[in-house]
């Protein structure tokens, strides 16, 4: 039993992580520019209006701005009108797109 109690969690920490496991990491960059560029490179929701960026993660948070995005709001289609899109590359977007933004984001 020490065995398991010693070495399981050690074991599930490397089943778990995606990098050993070979999983790829989206590339929230080429995502970003291949679904999400058109709309987001200019204009009102421009990835370079810090402000904007920096109160919509502010007033809802960045786990919500994941949600919108997937699900969409208002002009904005789900998944940017690419339902092949898996969410975990729609967040790698997101995540790309408030970085660029310069906003500050909260502390995990
Ligand atoms: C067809 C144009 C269009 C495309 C393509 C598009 N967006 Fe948007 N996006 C918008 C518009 C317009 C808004 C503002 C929505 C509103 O508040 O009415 C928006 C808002 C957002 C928001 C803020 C959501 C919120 O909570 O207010 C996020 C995050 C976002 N887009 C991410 C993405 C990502 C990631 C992609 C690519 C996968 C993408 N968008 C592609 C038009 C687009």
């Amino acid at each position: 039993m020490t065995f398991f109690r010693r070495w399981l969690p050690a074991v599930l920490l490397v089943c778990a992580s995606p990098v050993l496991a070979g999983e790829a990491q989206p590339d929230g960059e080429a995502i970003y520019q291949d679904n999400c560029a058109m709309c987001h490179s200019h204009g009102r929701m421009s990835v370079s209006n810090t402000s904007t960026w920096q109160s919509l993660i502010d007033d809802q948070g960045v786990d919500k701005l994941y949600a919108n995005a997937i699900h969409g709001i208002g002009r904005m289609p789900a998944k940017g009108g690419h339902p092949d899109l898996a969410e975990d590359d729609v967040k790698a977007a997101v995540d790309y797109m408030l970085q660029e933004s310069g906003a500050t984001l909260p502390s995990k």
